[in-house]
């Protein structure tokens, strides 16, 4: 039996005494990560169709405990609960919001619900729930973007936010499928695709690439599960990892180096297989699909890319982290493909400086996957996705269009943080049909930027893409367009006669927000070239393609097809994506 009694707060807390009998039985909360490098602060977290998401927050303290949510991970802003139990039993918690960097309010407005807390000798442990939107200004709406998850915790029960303790971390909460959700083949085999023995360099940063095998069979066989198998240290090192397919693997280098240095070589291969950010945990496909190795249209190699954070400059350490792939002989209904989709990764792709939001837009229009695939491509169905820019990117956005009319938004991430690439389910299946536009808009912010950014492999360039992971395979592995830098260098008042002198020409134009505004609207309204290409054939580049960077284009030997689209994309551009977006 429970009764809760309610007092409003002396200090400012609202008292809660809870006479209880027993413990509640915990929930089944599909999801977990610790919060902080140091595994103190455990969180568990689901949501419903009811638009309810329940947390289980376990943290080493028998202090206070803070929780909640951030615009950009600082305290100010942050919408948080503050709870715990006082030596005597009796037990607190409260919906409170942060005004600045020294006021902590209590809401008006009481949005979580407290389903227990309580404390043992080394841990407090808050179980509660809220509404997804809360609709109180005081309180963050949990969306489809990247959360910033705030902790805060004091070693006693009198609260002193500003002086505890405090981790901030990225989280995407709105997940689906949790590997719990899988069937497991009876037979299946382990394979590590990791580094061997990598000295991490004393630098904050590094970018650790290397190309591996995947499993030789003699049979087709299927790619079910990815697992990170990470070198245990006493700090976090290893920030995220991407595994990416390549193509032919007679063209790739030896050894580990970085992935987007001197030699461009090591960033060759763009098709991205699994993504793992820190926290996270394994991945599965969904049970009637996988990704297929041993046929004749499968890559046999991967890059393995490690994103190694060094904050402390510790030396001398030695890393082999990876991941673990599963794979099995009982093959699946559908061989699973990823799609490329975004702005092509090409110089005339380029963001102004000093930018608080520019926003740039890539087009696919797959009316003709079904010439380039050779035979009919069915349907695609989208299960997953993962969204990549570089440091500059603040949200990026994927819709789809047919017959000319916006069907809706495929995914979205509209606090992307580049520190937080994984693969992310679909709530359901969605499909894209032969002949449909999918337009892809980043945002990016250059406000530290003194020059222009151009789209390029290295982190300090850009990117603006979606991999969309679907069923069945089809032939196409990437479908991006980018906007006609002639037309945006004519509405700039520059002079160029092709997309070279277009491209340099923006170093002449006198960036400010004014001008900054202008080339957004003429880089949305251009025509756009659509590059669509399929996987594995070899076929030398356009020779269009201006600058050393995109020596990596012409490494990928893929087929490639450029078409120009007609001036129906900029009428398309205005009356559609205006429609969501008007500047
Ligand atoms: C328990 O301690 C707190 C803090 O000292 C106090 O505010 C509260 O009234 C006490 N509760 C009971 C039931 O004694
Ligand atoms: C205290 O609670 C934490 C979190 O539930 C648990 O991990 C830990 O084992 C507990 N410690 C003791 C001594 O019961
Ligand atoms: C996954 O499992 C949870 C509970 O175990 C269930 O509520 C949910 O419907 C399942 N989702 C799918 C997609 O099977
Ligand atoms: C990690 O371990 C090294 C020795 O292996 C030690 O020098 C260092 O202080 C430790 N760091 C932390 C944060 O515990
Ligand atoms: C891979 O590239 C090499 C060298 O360019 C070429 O000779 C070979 O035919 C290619 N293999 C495939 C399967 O495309
Ligand atoms: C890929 O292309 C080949 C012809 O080049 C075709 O025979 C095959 O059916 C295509 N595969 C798929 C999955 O469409
Ligand atoms: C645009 O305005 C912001 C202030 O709103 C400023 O910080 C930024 O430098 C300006 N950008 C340019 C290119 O002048
Ligand atoms: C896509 O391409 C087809 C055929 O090339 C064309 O008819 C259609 O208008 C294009 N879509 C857009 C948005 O331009």
């Amino acid at each position: 039996m429970k009764l809760v009694l309610l007092f409003r707060g002396m200090l400012f807390l609202l008292f809660l005494t809870w006479f209880c009998s027993g413990q509640p039985a915990p929930p089944l909360l599909r999801f977990s990560v610790y919060l902080d490098p140091s595994n103190m602060v455990y969180l568990r977290w689901d949501h419903d169709e009811q638009e309810m998401m329940t947390f289980d927050l376990q943290v080493h303290t028998t202090g206070w405990v803070a929780f909640g949510f951030s615009p950009h991970g600082e305290l100010p802003g942050s919408d948080i609960v503050i709870g715990g139990v006082f030596p005597n039993g009796s037990i607190y918690f409260s919906d409170f919001h942060v005004v600045d960097e020294a006021t902590l309010e209590e809401d008006d407005s009481q949005d979580y619900q407290l389903l227990s807390v309580t404390e043992n000798e080394t841990s407090t442990t808050m179980l509660f729930k809220r509404h997804l939107r809360t609709c109180d200004s005081n309180d963050l709406d949990i969306t489809m973007d990247t959360a910033r998850l705030i902790t805060v915790f004091g070693t006693d029960d009198t609260v002193q936010l500003f002086k505890g303790q405090k981790f901030s971390k990225s989280l995407f909460l709105m997940r689906y499928r949790s590997p719990s959700n899988s069937t497991d083949p009876k037979i299946f085999f382990t394979y590590d695709l990791r580094l061997d023995n990598f000295a991490v360099p004393v630098e904050e940063t590094k970018y650790a690439c290397t190309f591996l095998p995947l499993p030789v069979v003699k049979q087709k066989h299927h790619i079910y599960k990815f697992e990170p198998v990470i070198t245990p240290h006493n700090i976090t090192l290893v920030h995220h990892i991407l595994i990416y397919a390549c193509g032919n693997a007679s063209v790739l280098p030896s050894g580990i180096d970085d992935c987007y240095g001197a030699n461009p070589d090591f960033a060759l291969c763009s098709q991205v297989v699994v993504g793992w950010a820190v926290g996270g945990e394994s991945y599965q496909f969904p049970d009637d699909a996988a990704y297929s190795i041993g046929t004749p249209w499968d890559p046999q190699y991967v890059r393995l890319e490690i994103h190694y954070s060094n904050f402390d400059l510790v030396s001398g350490l030695i890393d082999s982290s990876g991941v673990r792939i599963y794979y099995t002989p009982e093959v699946r209904k559908y061989d699973v493909g990823v799609l490329q989709t975004g702005i092509f990764t090409f110089p005339v792709h380029f963001i102004p400086p000093g930018a608080e939001s520019y926003r740039s837009y890539g087009l696919c229009n797959s009316s003709q996957f079904d010439e380039m695939n050779g035979t009919p491509v069915p349907d695609l169905h989208v299960f997953a996705y993962l969204l990549h820019t570089h440091l500059a990117g603040r949200g990026v956005k994927v819709t789809q269009y047919r017959n000319g009319k916006q069907l809706g938004i495929i995914c979205e991430d509209n606090k992307y943080d580049f520190t937080l690439q994984e693969i992310r389910d679909m709530k359901e299946i969605l499909v894209i049909k032969p002949g449909d536009e999918i337009l892809v808009e980043c945002n990016f912010q250059t406000l530290d930027r003194s020059g222009i950014t151009f789209a390029g492999p290295s982190t300090m360039n850009e990117m603006c893409l979606s991999f969309l992971f679907y069923y069945p395979r089809n032939n196409i592995s990437s479908c991006m367009g980018y906007p006609d830098i002639l037309y945006i260098a004519h509405v700039l008042k520059q002079e160029a006669s092709d997309a070279v002198e277009g491209m340099m020409a923006m170093d002449f134009v006198d960036w400010n927000n004014e001008t900054v505004k202008t080339a957004e609207k003429a880089a949305k309204e251009a025509d756009q070239i659509v590059v669509i290409k399929t996987i594995n054939v070899n076929v030398p580049p356009p020779s269009f393609l201006p600058t050393p960077r995109l020596l990596t284009c012409r490494a990928q030997r893929e087929t490639e097809k450029a078409f120009r689209l007609c001036k129906h994309w900029s009428d398309m551009a205005k009356t559609l994506v205006c429609h969501q977006f008007v500047f």
